[in-house]
């Protein structure tokens, strides 16, 4: 049994990995040890009545013990423990959630429904470095996976409309607040059928605005509105999380050298942990609907698409209906105005699931398999 280490398990995204190896029975096929950045010596977690003391996760000695290691500690503990590791002559496999590592030469960016041939042939070539992708990036790619296997995309410009639990757990919970603290400042008038919309409306908007409005971790509202900013700015006038984009999906397909353009917006909006996509695509020749939905639709399991009618779209195209769930929603396709090649598509997905946590694990699969 192959030796797993664990780092990270308690914060929001290792837990959703956690619940995950749990429901897939992934703890009876390998020995783990859980590591803390804080609370060495107590109890881990008890699977399978095996709870072991918690070890230190920045004793380099003690992680170079483990085959592997999971990480989704973030990328400080990566940037700071990582190259110690690798500098001791450990050669295990380091699957890490974190960005740090993403696009170093000697990584490769797993999303195994779309990059199984790109995860094996790194296998086969000694690459010990696996690195979950941006969310949006992985969400998308997973929907519209069978027209890049068929390399039948020109370009495509993803908007999208990104939930609060790509920011952090705290996030979220400061869009709940938000909303609560909006929706307190005019609950009498709610209850009231005669109070007039207009007078909700400027008391609401006072209120999105009022200086005790929580948004210590946003810096600025988001219930009742959205920040069309995520992550740093780039030089070319992209943020950081629009530059990955590009350089992530065809690191993930494995066409960095003549990379397919994918650039456009990213939005953060009031979902809680579903990040949605509004692509506009440009195929490289005319194909009808019909054979767009049948190639998206055949090309992995979680992938469905969704007819472009109101009422399916309304119930089934939403960060509601996805959350919690594995799957990849696609819908809205039809032709564009602007020329048979030129198509829409809106997406939908779980940024905790198959953008987090879900190719980590199946990762681990592959190597332990
Ligand atoms: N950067 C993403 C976001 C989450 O802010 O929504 C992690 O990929």
């Amino acid at each position: 049994m192959k030796k797993v280490g664990l780092v990270g398990w308690r914060g929001m995204v290792g837990s959703v990995l956690l619940e995950r190896m749990q429901q897939e029975n992934d703890f009876a096929l390998i020995d783990t040890t859980f590591f803390t950045t804080s609370q060495t010596g107590q109890l881990g977690p008890d699977l399978a009545g095996n709870a072991k003391p918690l070890l230190d996760a920045t004793d380099v000695d003690a992680l170079a013990q483990m085959d592997i290691i999971i990480t989704c500690q973030g990328g400080d503990y990566t940037k700071e423990v990582y190259p110690q590791l690798r500098a001791t002559g450990w050669d295990g496999f380091w699957i890490d959630a974190a960005s740090a590592l993403r696009m170093a030469d000697d990584s490769i960016i797993v999303l195994d429904p779309v990059n199984k041939d790109v995860i094996e042939q790194g296998l086969e070539q000694g690459v010990k470095t696996f690195v979950g992708g941006n969310c949006t990036v992985s969400l998308m790619l997973l929907a519209l996976g069978g027209l890049f296997e068929q390399d039948l995309i020109e370009w495509v410009s993803p908007m999208t409309y990104q939930a609060a639990s790509g920011a952090g757990a705290r996030n979220m919970k400061e869009l709940i607040a938000q909303m609560g603290s909006i929706h307190a400042s005019v609950a009498d008038k709610l209850a009231d059928p005669q109070a007039a919309i207009l007078e909700i409306d400027k008391l609401v908007t006072e209120q999105i605005a009022a200086s005790d409005l929580p948004q210590e971790q946003f810096g600025v509202p988001l219930a009742g509105s959205l920040i069309p900013w995520i992550d740093v700015p780039m030089p070319s006038g992209q943020s950081k999380e629009e530059w990955k984009a590009q350089v992530e999906a065809n690191k993930i397909l494995g066409s960095s050298k003549q990379p397919v353009p994918v650039d456009g917006l990213c939005v953060r909006i009031g979902a809680m942990r579903c990040h949605s996509q509004a692509m506009t695509i440009k195929l490289r020749e005319d194909i009808s609907v019909e054979k767009i939905e049948q190639i998206l639709a055949s090309h992995n399991e979680w992938v469905k698409v969704i007819p472009n009618e109101r009422d399916i779209t309304a119930t089934d195209l939403t960060p509601v209906k996805v959350t919690g769930t594995l799957s990849i929603p696609i819908g809205r396709i039809r032709k564009l105005t602007m020329g048979p090649e030129y198509i829409s598509a809106f997406t939908v997905g779980d940024q905790l699931l198959w953008g987090a946590a879900e190719p980590l694990r199946r990762m681990l699969r592959i190597i332990v398999a």
